[in-house]
């Protein structure tokens, strides 16, 4: 085969055969011929051929009933008839059906024979063109969808270990914390768990009032931490049992501040060590507070609620000098100071609380841990 078109004729008539071949020797195609159909069956299967051109009225097969069998076997192959005009009306209507692309009647213009073949070759290479890109996308479309299943899962599976570690850090970054608290309360056997208890109280007056799960993390933290200034104060002065000079109660007084140093250069403590600082305001902005003598909304909210839990803690605590007081001591205490010392808001949230949760709102030693408390 020295050409890359192949055409196969087929005809019972070897004179027409003949003419064929000696019209197309010159053209760019290998010509192939086959007098009967069994034998045009055999050769397409032999060698690969582009166009099938039939007659219609042969003995043992009709073309139509050919180019059916030709088209079972090799889809891609472009039928065509060749016939007279006797049996155009079976071409026509195959046509029609889509069985064959094109007819040519006999006799035959040579030049028109000719330019139809050319067609059909291009008709064929086009077909075979699209059909090899159809492939090609569909393939790309196969391992792009694969790529992007595992691409999914990947993504899926980093961010979830991401997340994982993430808590990890919290936790053992709470852990270190409350280390420190427990440090500081321990400078006197009166406030142990002070600190803690402060945290958890002020995380669930911060829920009740349904700040987002950020917040009531940092008012826990901020719980913690708000009196470890209390490093910077004499032991001497912490652990007095009697009552103080002014001279001590203005040491005492300096906590806050030393809080707020400490924890200041700390980066991920950024947020906390100004409600550190300001845990001591009063909600009026009057001299009772300190240091700064801030007024209602200039406190940060995680200083106004660590206010509360912080004086329900101390006053539901044993001390040298008396006894734990009572929750009724404790209410007529908030309800007092509600507007000049607390914010109404925080002191609201806390009375419903309380009123919910009674005694076990104060029960000490439960197990508190803050990220399963600020998922519930
Ligand atoms: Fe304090
Ligand atoms: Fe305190």
């Amino acid at each position: 085969m020295r050409h890359q078109h192949t055409v196969l004729f087929v005809d019972d008539e070897v004179n027409i055969l003949k003419a064929l071949q000696r019209l197309l020797r010159t053209e760019e195609m290998n010509v192939l011929c086959a007098s009967r159909a069994s034998e045009a069956l055999e050769l397409i299967e032999k060698h690969p051929t582009q166009v099938v051109v039939t007659d219609q009225r042969m003995p043992e097969m009709s073309g139509v009933d050919l180019l059916a069998r030709v088209r079972e076997r090799q889809p891609d192959i472009v039928r065509m008839m060749l016939t007279g005009y006797t049996e155009m009306k079976v071409a026509v209507d195959a046509i029609n059906r889509g069985e064959i692309y094109r007819l040519i009647t006999k006799p035959w213009n040579d030049d028109e024979l000719r330019a139809t073949l050319r067609q059909a070759f291009d008709h064929g290479d086009l077909k075979g063109e699209i059909k090899r890109l159809n492939q090609i996308t569909r393939e790309q479309n196969f391992k792009l969808q694969d790529m992007n299943r595992n691409l999914e899962g990947k993504v899926r599976d980093r961010t979830k270990q991401l997340a994982e570690k993430h808590q990890q850090l919290r936790t053992a970054y709470v852990q270190t914390i409350r280390a420190l608290s427990e440090a500081v309360d321990a400078k006197d056997t009166y406030t142990r768990g002070h600190s803690e208890r402060v945290g958890v109280y002020a995380s669930k007056i911060a829920r009740e009032m349904n700040f987002p799960k950020d917040v009531i993390e940092r008012v826990y933290i901020a719980g913690l931490l708000h009196d470890v200034g209390k490093i910077g104060v004499s032991d001497a002065v912490i652990t007095k049992p009697d009552r103080l000079t002014p001279e001590e109660y203005e040491e005492i007084k300096r906590h806050p501040e030393i809080g707020y140093r400490i924890l200041e250069p700390v980066e991920f403590l950024q947020d906390v060590a100004p409600c550190v600082r300001h845990h001591h305001e009063w909600y009026d902005g009057s001299n009772r507070g300190y240091p700064d003598r801030l007024r209602g909304d200039q406190i940060p909210l995680p200083s106004r609620i660590i206010l509360v839990a912080d004086t329900v803690e101390a006053m539901t605590s044993d001390r040298p000098y008396r006894k734990a007081l009572s929750l009724e001591a404790v209410v007529d205490e908030v309800h007092k100071y509600t507007g000049s010392q607390f914010d109404p808001k925080v002191t609201e949230s806390f009375l419903n609380l309380l009123e919910r949760e009674g005694e076990s709102f104060i029960k000490k030693d439960q197990k508190f841990d803050i990220y399963s408390f600020i998922q519930d």
